[in-house]
């Protein structure tokens, strides 16, 4: 069936590696009948910094609170334009690929800053000005699918469950859980090309060719098995009830099963 996917990008080289992956992305997809939207940070110029110029109408002229002019503006319709639109771009799809290349264990500063100013109050959180009745599993983006498509440029062995940078599953979970599991998205395990300060010609070919069947698969995957908020593991919806992920604490334990450890799908040595 026909899908709305779409592509946020981070890398201003067109002749990246990245930017090599997000075309194999819009040609994959499109062969498959989807329709796909782009968001090209970098060329679009997005605005990176969240700050004052985002709230031209304030609640509170006197002092700037954040999350209280982000959901005054998101409510009463005065969102800046380049923030309005992103948003309904992701509203419109039923699928959202972050592409970006590792940088210092996260997406490139550029990227943080779209989640940042469109993740909107009362619509990525807030939801439905409920407080945090709506989040983890439930939310705006509910039924949205996501996945990280990220180049790093150390070895996969670094990152294997006992590598010496931590498992990327693991190093991604501000993004995976935190910010698109936290408006209800489906998130996938993410697609890593790793090793790629050394790439190949060859390798490029390969990782393509993986790329590729990982897109043909998008709508099919199973997503992480992160814990929703609201189906019972967490009864004062704060923290695992007694009888769940017993004997487990930290990041894992929010995933219902270990699929955290292992070297995410698509991985190459
Ligand atoms: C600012 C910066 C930070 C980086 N941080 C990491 C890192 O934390 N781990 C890693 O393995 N590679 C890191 N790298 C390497 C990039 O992941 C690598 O250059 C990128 O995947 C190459 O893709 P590209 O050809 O599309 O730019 C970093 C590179 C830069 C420029």
């Amino acid at each position: 069936m026909k899908k709305k996917v779409l592509i946020v990008f981070a890398h201003p080289e067109p002749a990246s590696l990245n930017r090599q992956l997000v075309d194999v992305a819009v040609q994959t997809l499109q062969q498959q009948g989807h329709e796909v939207m782009i968001s090209d940070v970098y060329g679009m110029g997005w605005k990176a910094v969240f700050d004052e110029h985002d709230f031209p109408t304030r609640a509170d002229p006197d002092r700037l609170y954040f999350v209280q002019e982000s959901g005054h503006s998101y409510s009463s319709g005065r969102q800046v334009a380049d923030i309005e639109a992103e948003q309904q771009k992701v509203l419109a799809a039923d699928a959202v690929i972050l592409q970006f290349p590792l940088w210092w264990y996260s997406m490139p500063a550029i990227l943080k800053g779209w989640v940042d100013r469109v993740w909107a109050y009362g619509l990525a959180y807030g939801y439905q000005g409920a407080g945090n009745r709506y989040r983890y599993g439930d939310g705006a983006f509910k039924g949205k699918r996501a996945l990280l498509s990220v180049t790093v440029g150390g070895p996969a062995v670094d990152f294997s469950p006992r590598g010496i940078n931590g498992p990327l599953e693991q190093l991604l979970f501000p993004i995976t859980h935190g910010t698109l599991f936290f408006p209800g998205m489906d998130v996938l395990p993410t697609h890593a090309i790793y090793g790629t300060a050394r790439i190949t010609a060859e390798t490029v070919a390969a990782a393509k060719a993986a790329w590729r069947v990982r897109l043909e698969h998008l709508f099919e995957d199973a997503p992480i098995p992160f814990r929703p908020q609201n189906a019972g593991d967490y009864p004062d919806t704060h923290v695992l009830a007694s009888h769940v992920a017993v004997g487990q604490s930290g990041l894992l334990a929010h995933v219902s099963h270990v699929e955290m450890a292992r070297v995410p799908a698509g991985a190459d040595a």
